[in-house]
C-alpha cells in the first residue's frame, strides 16, 4: 500500500509554519517561519500583525517545505491544519488557505487540535504506550492530559490563571529580559542562585490544577523594592519554582491514573531543566518517557503532520464546512 504523504499548515499563533509527513513517522520537510521580530517591540504577540504576516508568508513557507520535501503539490495525499486554539484571525489564514488546497486538489483533510498536535510531536519518537500521561505547556495552556487512545484524550487538571509559557514571558517582562520569555529565562538562569530568593508556594483547591499568577506578582514586588537580587538569581529561583510544581502535580497525577509512559508537550518542553527533571521523574517509576526535539516543542507543523496522520487513520476527515475555533480547548474536540 502506498504510504501516505500529508502536508500540514500551522498558523495559530505567531509562527507560519508547513510541513510534510511520510506515514507514519518520516519527517520531509519542516519549514517554520518565526513572527518574533514583527512581534518584540511590543513585548508580546499581536493578533492583527500575526493575521498579516501569516497571509504574506504562508504561499512561500507552504513552497520551501514541497520543495525539501522534493515533492509536487499532486503528490500530496493528504491536507492537515491547525483549526483550533490559537488566534481567530491567524487560523483562519491557515484553514482557508488548506481548504483551497484540499479542494483544488481533490484531497482528503484534517483538521487538528494544536494541543493534541503537540502532544502528538512525540510520536516522531515511536507509539505512545497507552494509558499516557501528557503534561502540555505552551503559551496558552497548562494541562495534564490521559491520553487513552488516538482519539481518548481526557482532561485531568489545567491552569486556573496564566499559562506556564505566559508565566515565564511575564516575568521576563518585569526582569527586562526580553520576548519571548522562556528561552530568555533559561539562559539568565545559568548565571543565577535560585537560593536567598523567596518566591511563595502555592496551592490550588484540586490537586491536579495550577497556578502561576502569584509567582509573577510575587516577581513583580520583589524587583520593585530595594537591594533587589538579581535577575539571574530571580530567573534561577523562578524556573526552579515552576519546573517544581510541574513536576510535583506530574507525579500526583501519575499515581492517581496509573498510567503507563510520560510525555512532555508544548513550547515550555524546551527548557532543559523541565526535560531533565521529568525524565528523572519518568525514570524513577520506571516508564517510558518521550519528549519532543527542541525544534518540535515550540510551535510547528511537523506535529500538525503527526496528529493529521494519526486522526486520518482512524478514519477522520474534515470537510468544507470546517471553521476554526479560537476557544476550542477541549482535546475531545476534533478528535473523534
Ligand atoms: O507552544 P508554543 O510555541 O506556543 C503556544 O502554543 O502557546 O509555546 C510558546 C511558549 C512561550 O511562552 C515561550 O516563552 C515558552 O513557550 N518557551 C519556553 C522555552 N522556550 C519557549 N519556556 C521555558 N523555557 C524555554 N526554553
Ligand atoms: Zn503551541
Amino acid at each position: 500500500m502506498k504510504c501516505v504523504r500529508t502536508l500540514a499548515i500551522e498558523t495559530s499563533c505567531d509562527e507560519t509554519a508547513a510541513a510534510v509527513l511520510e506515514h507514519p513517522r518520516r519527517l520531509l520537510a519542516n519549514v517554520v517561519s518565526s513572527q518574533v521580530p514583527l512581534h518584540a517591540r511590543y513585548g508580546g504577540v499581536v493578533p492583527e500583525v500575526a493575521s498579516r504576516g501569516h497571509q504574506e508568508v504562508l504561499w512561500p513557507v507552504v513552497s520551501a517545505a514541497l520543495e525539501q520535501a522534493n515533492l509536487s503539490l499532486q503528490e500530496v495525499d493528504l491536507v492537515a491544519v491547525t483549526a483550533g486554539p490559537g488566534l481567530i484571525g491567524a487560523l483562519m489564514v491557515g484553514v482557508s488557505f488548506a481548504k483551497g488546497l484540499a479542494f483544488g486538489l481533490g484531497k482528503p483533510m484534517v483538521g487538528v487540535n494544536h494541543l493534541v498536535a503537540h502532544i502528538a510531536a512525540n510520536l516522531l519518537s515511536g507509539d505512545f504506550v497507552y494509558p499516557a500521561l501528557a503534561l502540555v505547556v505552551s503559551g496558552g495552556h497548562t494541562d495534564l492530559v490521559l491520553v487513552c487512545g488516538p482519539t481518548d484524550y481526557r482532561l485531568l487538571g489545567s491552569t486556573l490563571d496564566d499559562a506556564a509559557g505566559e508565566a515565564f514571558d511575564k516575568v521576563a517582562r518585569l526582569l527586562g529580559l526580553g520576548y519571548p520569555g522562556g528561552p530568555a529565562i533559561e539562559r539568565a538562569a545559568q548565571d543565577g542562585h535560585a537560593h536567598g530568593v523567596s518566591l511563595p508556594m502555592v496551592h490550588t483547591p484540586e490537586p491536579l490544577d495550577f497556578s502561576f499568577s502569584g509567582l509573577k506578582t510575587a516577581v513583580s514586588a520583589l524587583v520593585t523594592k530595594a537591594g533587589a537580587p538579581t535577575a539571574a538569581d530571580v530567573a534561577a529561583a523562578f524556573q526552579q519554582r515552576v519546573v517544581g510544581l510541574l513536576v510535583e502535580k506530574t507525579k500526583d497525577a501519575l499515581q492517581r491514573t496509573q498510567a503507563r509512559s510520560l510525555l512532555l508537550a508544548g513550547g515550555v518542553a524546551a527548557n532543559r531543566a523541565l526535560r531533565a527533571a521529568l525524565g528523572e521523574l519518568a525514570a524513577v517509576r520506571g516508564l517510558p518517557f518521550q519528549c519532543p526535539p527542541l525544534a518540535l516543542c515550540t510551535d510547528n507543523a511537523a506535529m500538525v503532520a503527526l496528529a493529521g496522520d494519526l486522526l486520518y487513520h482512524q478514519g477522520l476527515r474534515s470537510g468544507l464546512d470546517l471553521t476554526p475555533r479560537a476557544d476550542l480547548s477541549n482535546y475531545r474536540e476534533l478528535v473523534g
